[in-house]
């Protein structure tokens, strides 16, 4: 059986992840896994109950009996929907459940795809700590509330820039001060700050050093 390859992308919210992320998957033919959207698809079910998101029990069931149809749903965009995701990430059972879920598409990615890139927050330190491809990508906060304000305005959402800002300080605080599995780079993985990159040259980094890690282009892997 071949092992599957795994590349890791870690960092917070809006340093452009998804962005290498899909086109990472693109280049090589991997398959791709946003394992934000599990955490957003498990806070939009306990808000669509009218629940809290802080509930143990709830938010628990939500995440051990999570279809992969929730993760289609427009509504897992929104910032009220990355607030509650947020809070049901600090809850252990619910990362638990989560875990096995992306380990498990680490493992056997869909498609019979060669390998996969999964971006998160704990990948490269929790969820797949033994790849040697590993990236963890970040800008300044000012930069990422703009671009997280650009993002609102063309989908026709007004937003205010020190609101935006201060949502995002808040989920960082969040994300990086839980206490498990906590936003963090792993030692091994190449710290890219996106602030002052356009797209392609942080692809082009990215590449770089994933080939010096020994991943093969697409083209030479029989
Ligand atoms: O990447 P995102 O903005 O879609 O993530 C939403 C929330 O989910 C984020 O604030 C923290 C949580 N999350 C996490 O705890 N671990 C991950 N691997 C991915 C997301």
């Amino acid at each position: 059986m071949t092992v599957s390859a795994v590349i890791a992308i870690d960092g917070p919210a809006a340093a452009g992840k998804g962005t290498l992320a899909r086109r990472l998957a693109e280049y090589y033919g991997f398959a791709y896994l946003d394992t934000g959207l599990l955490y957003r698809a498990v806070g939009r079910r306990l808000l669509d109950q009218g629940g809290d998101p802080g509930h143990v029990e709830a938010a628990t069931e939500a995440a051990r009996s999570l279809a992969p149809e929730a993760l289609e749903n427009p509504a897992l965009r929104n910032d009220e929907t990355a607030s509650a995701a947020s809070q049901v990430a600090v809850i252990p059972q619910v990362r638990e459940a989560l875990l096995q879920f992306q380990q498990r598409f680490a493992a056997s990615p869909p498609g019979d795809a060669p390998g996969a890139v999964i971006d998160g927050r704990d990948i490269g330190t929790v969820v797949c700590p033994g790849t040697p491809y590993k990236l963890f990508v970040t800008a300044s906060i000012e930069e990422r509330a703009e671009r997280r304000l650009k993002e609102l305005r063309e989908r026709g959402i007004e937003s205010i820039h020190g609101r935006v800002l201060q949502e995002m300080k808040d989920r960082d605080a969040r994300d990086s001060q839980r206490d498990i599995a906590p936003l963090a780079k792993s030692e091994d993985a190449l710290l890219i700050d996106t602030t002052e990159m356009d797209p392609e040259k942080v692809f082009s980094v990215a590449l770089d050093h994933l080939s010096t890690q020994g991943l093969a282009p697409p083209q030479s892997r029989p």
